[in-house]
């Protein structure tokens, strides 16, 4: 299983960490990859001039909003 790290630290927190969650848990589900893919929440991961931060299982951070969050979860996420 791999894991997406949301940060919840209160930069991301601030700017939709909680959207950003929702969006992603929307889209696992949409894309069957529930056996897969498992969201954990994280503390600050060191870069919240990006906020909302979001680390992919092979530690590259990508910033993601509500609105963005489908567009980078289909390029960079899918497996
Ligand atoms: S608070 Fe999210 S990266 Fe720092």
């Amino acid at each position: 299983m791999k894991s997406i790290k949301i940060c919840i630290g209160s930069a991301c927190h601030l700017k939709g960490s909680y959207e950003v969650i929702e969006a992603f848990k929307k889209l696992i589900k949409e894309n069957n990859l529930e056996q897969e893919i498992e969201l954990c929440a994280s503390f600050c991961i060191g870069n919240c001039k990006e906020a909302v931060s979001v680390m992919r299982w092979d530690g590259v951070v990508f910033s993601v909003d509500k609105e963005n969050a489908k567009d980078i979860f289909e390029r960079e996420f899918k497996i």
